[in-house]
C-alpha cells in the first residue's frame, strides 16, 4: 500500500485554504492509504512564537484535525517535535543541500522581502526539514495546496540525490497529490492571491458567524461588469472561487449568470457567500470547541501518534545511518 504524508504548520488555527487545499484530502485518503498526518511545530519556530503560545497552537491544530474527521485509529496523527528522528534526518540531509538552490526558492526570496529583519537559517533550510518530514516515512504521495509545489520539488530532489550519492534505492520520490486533479489555491478576499496565515486574510474554521459576515462583506470588489460575458478581474474571480468550494452548483451558476448579464449585485453575492461559509463551518466549529475541552483524548491521540510515528521513523534513520557508514563500537 502506498504511503501518504502531509502536515500543517502550527502557527494558528486552520483557515479555509488549509481545509480545501489539504485537510479535505487527508480525510478522504485515510481510507485508501497508509497515512501520516502531523503538526509542524518545528517549522513554526521560524517566526519565533512566544513559549506560552507554542503548546496551545499545537493543541488547536490537533483538535481541528480531529474535528475535520481524521481518525487516529486509521492514520498516524502526531506532533513533529515528538519525533527526534526527524531533526536527525534533517541534519544529515543538510549536508547535501546547497546554499544556492535553497536561496533560489520562491518562498525564501519572498521572506527576504517580507521579513528582512528575520531571515534566519531555519527559513533557508525550511525545504530540507520538509523533505525530512516526508521521506522519513518513505512517503509516495503528499496532499498539499498549490503553494507547496516547489517545496515538494525540493523534497524529490533531496530524495533522489541521497539515492544517487550512495547508490541505493532507499527513498521513493514523493509527489504532490490531489486525487489526480490540479492542486488547489484558495484565494484571500483582500484582492491578494492566496489565503494564508502570514497574509492575515484568513477565514478560519473556528470563526464565529458574525466574524465571517464581517470578513466577507469587507471583500474587495469593483464597480461591476460593463460588458456581457466579460472576464472577471482577480478580486471578483476570488469571490467566485470561494463560492465554488462552499456553495452549491446552482448558487454558483446563478451568480455567474448574473455577472455575465451585467446584473450582478456584489452585496447579494457576498451575503450568500457568507451564509454558505457559515453553514459549512458551523458543525466543524462546534466539534473543534468540544474536542478542545477533551484534554484526555487529545493526550491519548498525541501519545499514540508519537509512538507509531517513531516506530516508522526510527527504522528509516537506522537504515540511513548504515548507508552513510555510521557504525557502533
Ligand atoms: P501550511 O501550514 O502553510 O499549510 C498547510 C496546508 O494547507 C495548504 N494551504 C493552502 N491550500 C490552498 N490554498 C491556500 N490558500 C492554502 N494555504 C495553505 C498548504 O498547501 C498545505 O498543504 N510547510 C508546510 C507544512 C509542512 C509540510 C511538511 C507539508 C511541513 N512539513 C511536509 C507537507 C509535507 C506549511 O507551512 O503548510
Amino acid at each position: 500500500m502506498e504511503t501518504v504524508l502531509s502536515g500543517i504548520r502550527s502557527t494558528g488555527n486552520l483557515h479555509l485554504g488549509n481545509y480545501f487545499g489539504a485537510v479535505k484530502n487527508f480525510v478522504k485518503m485515510q481510507n485508501e492509504y497508509n497515512c501520516f498526518f502531523f503538526i509542524a511545530d518545528y517549522h513554526s519556530l521560524t517566526t519565533h512564537p512566544k513559549p506560552e503560545d507554542l503548546h496551545n497552537n499545537v493543541k488547536k491544530v490537533l483538535a481541528e484535525y480531529l474535528a475535520a474527521g481524521l481518525d487516529p485509529e486509521k492514520s498516524t496523527i502526531y506532533i513533529q517535535s515528538d519525533v527526534p528522528e526527524i531533526p536527525e534526518l534533517y541534519l544529515l540531509l543538510n549536508m547535501n543541500a546547497y546554499i544556492g538552490e535553497l536561496e533560489r526558492t520562491t518562498t525564501f526570496k519572498e521572506k527576504i522581502r517580507t521579513q528582512p529583519d528575520n531571515v534566519n537559517a531555519g527559513l533557508l533550510t525550511y525545504p530540507v526539514l520538509m523533505a525530512a518530514d516526508i521521506i522519513i516515512h518513505k512517503a509516495n504521495k503528499v496532499p498539499v495546496g498549490k503553494d507547496q509545489e516547489q517545496n515538494l520539488e525540493m523534497a524529490r530532489k533531496f530524495a533522489k540525490r541521497f539515492n544517487h550519492m550512495y547508490n541505493v534505492d532507499c527513498f521513493p520520490e514523493p509527489s504532490a497529490f490531489n486525487f489526480g486533479k490540479q492542486l488547489v489555491k484558495i484565494p484571500g478576499l483582500d484582492g491578494s492571491g492566496k489565503m494564508g496565515k502570514s497574509e492575515g486574510n484568513g477565514i478560519y474554521l473556528i470563526d464565529e458567524p458574525k466574524v465571517i459576515r464581517k470578513k466577507v462583506m469587507k471583500a474587495k470588489t469593483d464597480s461591476g461588469p460593463t460588458q456581457e460575458n466579460q472576464s472577471k478581474p482577480e478580486a471578483i474571480e476570488n469571490l467566485f472561487t470561494l463560492m465554488k468550494v462552499v456553495s452549491t452548483n446552482d448558487t454558483y451558476e446563478y451568480f455567474d449568470e448574473k455577472y455575465n448579464k451585467c446584473e450582478i449585485r456584489y452585496g447579494d453575492l457576498k451575503k450568500q457567500l457568507a451564509e454558505d461559509i457559515i453553514k459549512f463551518n458551523t458543525p466543524m466549529r462546534e466539534k473543534i470547541i468540544d474536542t478542545l475541552k477533551n484534554e484526555e483524548y487529545l493526550r491519548k491521540v498525541a501519545n499514540l501518534g508519537a509512538q507509531k510515528a517513531r516506530e516508522s521513523a526510527s527504522k528509516t534513520v537506522k537504515e540511513v545511518r548504515e548507508i552513510i557508514g555510521f557504525k557502533s563500537f
